[in-house]
């Protein structure tokens, strides 16, 4: 709901309120923004300063800025912390000062070519600028249900000469004087998201200038009241619709007061008469109790209001990748055989990654000719695709469309289309395409429609393999390559716009070298992005954890993989892969013919388990439940808390463990339920030499007799069972089987090997 009253606004959602006033002068006072308060007066509270202490400076209406808390910060008029937007007038100047004009409630508004979260409810705030035709739109959207708020940001020049934006943030968030921290997730290429909590002292950033929004740092991010948990405290979180650089700022100020500002990075934007510029829609949330809160406001958000269209609420089919399978060994032959045994192990899509276009060898070629490789697919896509329909599954594509090689038929043909000069930083062998041209976007636009309608294709891995480096358009006059960065996200958005229009049932997942481009902005274009290239297990729990506090488990891809790892070279179980996989959209990324029958056996049963529980596992809200140091317990709980699953994930075992409880979160309390484990293997080889005190012959670790032996001898699992009500799951929790202490097996003890999990499964009594 948006209130407005006088000068005051106040924008509410369930359980959360934000509120601003106009100065006396036209200036906006931020007021609050915490849990929803009972009365539209109670905003209204905040002291403006109107006395100068010491040296800051005054405005002309006797304000000092330096400390008020605004929605709208600029330079030149006594604040001095990071602005919202930041212009250079035609005389070189750059003191701003936007004072209230007027506000509207429009019907619908969304930043031109920039994707937007669908709905809600919008209230736009005019500035102008006191002593220039320029204006500055602030736009507010409440998503009620979700508790979260859309912010985004428009500079139109009414001027008779240009100006230059320096910068044009979306979202600028004042906080009263108190201690605070910043959360942000940090990373590279294959240790995306780790988790980076400091003291909010002086000035901290969280960005990106590779051109994408990165690895190196994702646009989400918190901050808290010092102090504030996982359950506790308050904490607002922050994210960007964005798939370019971005800049966050948090600051103290002198008098302790936050700023904290969101948007995409620095640019230099010339605009003309008449022009005008918009900045991506951020987003906030504010939960009184700690990061879970805010989670739970994320997820539904962006199941709902980012992901879209035909996919939005429909279950993920289960995929088998060929990458790690075959890697750029790829033929029809093979390709149709990964297909049997994808079949045979109940995965409904294939999905053929590099290596199948024409001269792709490796990665040093044919980037830009979307044309299959006629030496190993002579029947080319359509005939391919058919042979893999033909086994009852779907046939997916991987594609790499913002890239071009330097031996590619499309470089030779438009060398001048490639991003930068000759000359040139590249990363793995490849140019970036210049999507800020019209032609470049036309004609990658047109190569992936003509792949779509020549073969019955049903998903698209959308990859991008580098980062951008000589960030320069020879299309652009030099005037204008502050715009080209910006540009670029531009040309992109407007190809994801006709292709997922023209394909709207094909299921397109983004990828950048794993998670080097996950943010919002692909997601409402792209309901899944592939997190990352590593797949170990340890890692991945870990990592998928740390992508939870802002994003649900339906929009990450997670599959399992070989052991040894191929990122890591580390041997973890098959079942725990599984376990880790499962909280995410599963999917398999090793070639199953190539495994022993009983190993497919077991992912046979684990794709039925997961089939059997998509939904609770793609769409059930997540929670971070408390566990022992170095473990993780994460659940996914059902909408109707009908059902929920939780993986218990422990690193490294540790003899005559501590038995402790694990607690749960989001069961309904008065509700019954029983949990039970998804039976696990026990396998006779992990006892090594052990075994001999119980064998009738002496077994030789690694010997066939031991081989043998552990296919035959089936040893006991431990199997939970117990019923409770929620509340009881929640408070009292629950105590796992009892581990194995070192000495001693039967089957009411409970193996955890390194790297070992259990996955559990509740069931309420029908109400
Ligand atoms: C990137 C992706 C991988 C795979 C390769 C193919 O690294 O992240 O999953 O598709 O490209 O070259």
């Amino acid at each position: 709901m948006i209130l407005t009253e006088k000068k005051l606004f106040v924008l509410e959602t369930a359980h959360t309120g934000y509120a601003f006033r106009v100065t006396e002068g036209g200036v906006l006072q931020h007021l609050y923004y915490g849990s929803r308060l009972p009365r539209s007066e109670d905003y209204d509270s905040a002291p403006v300063m109107l006395n100068q202490p010491g040296n800051a400076l005054l405005d002309g209406d006797g304000l000092c800025r330096e400390d008020l808390l605004q929605e709208a910060g600029t330079l030149g008029w006594g604040d001095l912390r990071e602005p919202l937007a930041d212009v250079t007038f035609p005389d070189g100047g750059r003191s701003c000062d936007f004072r209230f004009s007027h506000f509207e409630r429009p019907e619908e508004a969304s930043p031109d070519g920039l994707p937007s979260a669908l709905g809600g409810e919008t209230l736009k705030v005019v500035l102008k600028e006191r002593t220039h035709e320029l204006y500055l739109e602030l736009y507010y959207t409440v998503f009620e249900d979700e508790d979260v708020i859309g912010r985004w940001s428009r500079l139109i020049n009414d001027g008779k000469e240009p100006v230059w934006a320096e910068r044009l943030m979306s979202l600028q968030l004042d906080l009263p004087a108190d201690a605070y921290e910043l959360i942000t997730f940090r990373g590279a290429w294959a240790r995306e998201m780790e988790f980076v909590r400091q003291d909010l002292q002086g000035e901290l950033r969280w960005s990106s200038r590779a051109g994408v929004s990165s690895n190196r740092c994702n646009p989400f991010a918190m901050v808290c009241r010092a102090g504030a948990g996982e359950e506790h405290g308050d904490v607002w979180g922050l994210n960007l619709l964005y798939s370019g650089n971005h800049l966050g700022t948090a600051q103290i100020n002198a008098y302790g007061s936050a700023r904290l500002t969101q948007g995409m990075g620095p640019l230099r934007w010339q605009l003309e008469p008449g022009a005008s510029l918009d900045a991506p829609q951020a987003v906030m949330a504010y939960s009184p109790e700690g990061f879970g809160g805010v989670s739970r406001c994320m997820h539904p958000f962006v199941r709902r209001r980012i992901v879209r269209g035909y996919w939005q609420d429909r279950e993920r089919p289960v995929l088998l990748n060929s990458w790690e399978a075959l890697y750029f060994k790829v033929s029809a032959r093979r390709v149709v055989q990964l297909a049997r045994s994808a079949r045979d192990i109940g995965a409904e899509l294939l999905v053929l990654d590099d290596g199948w276009f024409q001269g792709r060898s490796d990665d040093s070629h044919a980037l830009g000719d979307w044309t299959a490789d006629s030496k190993k697919l002579p029947g080319g896509l359509a005939a391919l695709a058919k042979d893999v329909n033909a086994q009852g599954l779907d046939f997916g594509l991987w594609v790499e469309p913002e890239m071009i090689s330097e031996d590619s038929d499309l470089y030779r043909a438009h060398p001048d289309w490639i991003l930068g000069h000759a000359d040139q930083a590249i990363g793995r062998n490849q140019y970036v395409l210049d999507l800020t041209r019209p032609e470049v976007c036309r004609y990658v636009c047109d190569s992936m429609k003509k792949l779509l309608e020549e073969a019955n294709i049903r998903y698209i891995k959308w990859d991008m393999n580098r980062i951008l480096g000589d960030v320069f358009s020879p299309a652009l006059p030099a005037a204008r390559q502050g715009e080209t960065e910006h540009r670029y996200v531009l040309g992109l958005y407007s190809i994801l716009a006709e292709l997922t229009e023209a394909f709207p049932e094909v299921l397109f997942e983004s990828c950048a070298s794993g998670g080097n481009r996950f943010d919002l902005g692909m997601l409402c274009y792209m309901p899944q992005v592939w997190a990352s290239d590593n797949t170990d297990a340890a890692c991945r729990s870990a990592m998928q954890w740390n992508y939870s506090y802002g994003y649900p488990q339906s929009v990450l891809g997670c599959h399992v993989s070989d052991a040894p790892n191929h990122q890591t070279l580390r041997r973890t179980p098959l079942d725990s892969r599984f376990s880790v996989a499962s909280m995410g959209v599963l999917g398999y990324e090793l070639n199953p013919g190539e495994l022993s029958a009983d190993r497919r056996e077991r992912i046979r049963e684990q794709i039925a388990y997961y089939k059997a529980h998509r939904r609770l596992f793609q769409f059930g809200q997540m929670y971070r439940c408390p566990s022992p140091e170095g473990e993780r317990f994460t659940m996914a709980v059902a909408e109707d808390g009908a059902q929920a699953a939780g993986v218990h994930f422990a690193a490294l075992n540790r003899p005559n463990p501590i038995q402790a409880p694990l607690y749960c979160r989001g069961l309904a309390g008065e509700r019954v339920y029983r949990v039970t484990n998804r039976p696990t293997e026990v396998r006779l080889k992990d006892f090594g030499s052990l075994v001999n005190y119980i064998a009738p012959i002496r077994i030789h670790a690694g010997s066939l007799v031991e081989k043998v032996a552990d296919q035959v001898v089936k040893l006991p699992a431990d199997q939970l069972d117990l019923t409770a009500s929620g509340e009881a799951f929640c408070r009292r929790g629950f105590y796992p089987v009892q581990p194995f202490g070192g000495t001693g097996f039967n089957g009411p003890t409970r193996l955890m090997k390194d790297f070992d999990s259990r996955l559990y499964l509740w069931t309420a009594d029908a109400e």
